[in-house]
């Protein structure tokens, strides 16, 4: 069950096609944005928010036949978008609610969150789960929305979480290194390892 709170801050999937926007992809190219990040090919990688695909795809392209993609929702709107896409046979699809992903421990090499942090409650246990699921010297990256920032799109400014706030969460949860790893006025990135 949600507490009211945590579903408020849920991104409404009518506006799902937004997220596949020319717009979206011109500003954050995501296959750039990951590749820099150190996803390479025959990596595992779970997808926690994917939304309709806009980072899943590009995973899968990056990752290859040798390499797997878990694309994980509560929403099954964002999977009709995905599957009009034409996901490849290593891109799975998994209906599930975070904080919960129902993958089996030391799995991945990556976790990737993208704008889905803030709506997911507890984050004490969004960071444990993210450490269980990886592999030792797998890292969860976290790309959020900045409250501090003053464009007008995203989220309500009162939804937002700091990024000091991501870190503190992840190192509680025993993962190393957590940093800001890039930033622009609007959004964030953030890094850590599991030992
Ligand atoms: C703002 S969208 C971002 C989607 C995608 N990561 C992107 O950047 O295009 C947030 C996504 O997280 C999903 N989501 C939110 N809370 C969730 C939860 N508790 N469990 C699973 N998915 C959730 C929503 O359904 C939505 O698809």
């Amino acid at each position: 069950m949600h507490s009211g709170s945590t579903t408020d801050k849920r991104f409404d999937p009518a506006r799902a096609e937004r997220l596949l926007s020319l717009e979206r992809y011109a500003r954050l190219q995501p296959d750039a944005f990951l590749r820099n990040l150190g996803i390479r090919e025959g990596h595992r990688v779970a997808d926690l928010g994917c939304g309709p695909g806009f980072w899943a795809l590009p995973l899968a392209e990056i990752v290859g036949p040798n390499g797997r993609v878990v694309a994980l929702d509560a929403s099954p709107r964002m999977f009709e978008l995905m599957l009009r896409q034409n996901p490849p046979a290593w891109l799975d699809m998994l209906e599930e609610e975070l904080p919960a992903t129902g993958l089996d421990a030391d799995w991945a090499d990556w976790v990737w969150m993208a704008f889905v942090w803030h709506e997911v409650e507890p984050a004490s246990e969004m960071a444990r789960e993210a450490s269980r699921i990886l592999r030792s010297g797998g890292q969860a990256a976290i790309l959020e929305w900045r409250p501090d920032a003053s464009g007008e799109s995203g989220p309500p400014l009162q939804h937002r979480v700091a990024a000091e706030a991501v870190i503190r969460e992840l190192a509680r949860a025993g993962f190393r290194d957590a940093e800001l790893r890039w930033q622009d006025p609007d959004q964030y990135l953030v890094v850590a390892r599991k030992p």
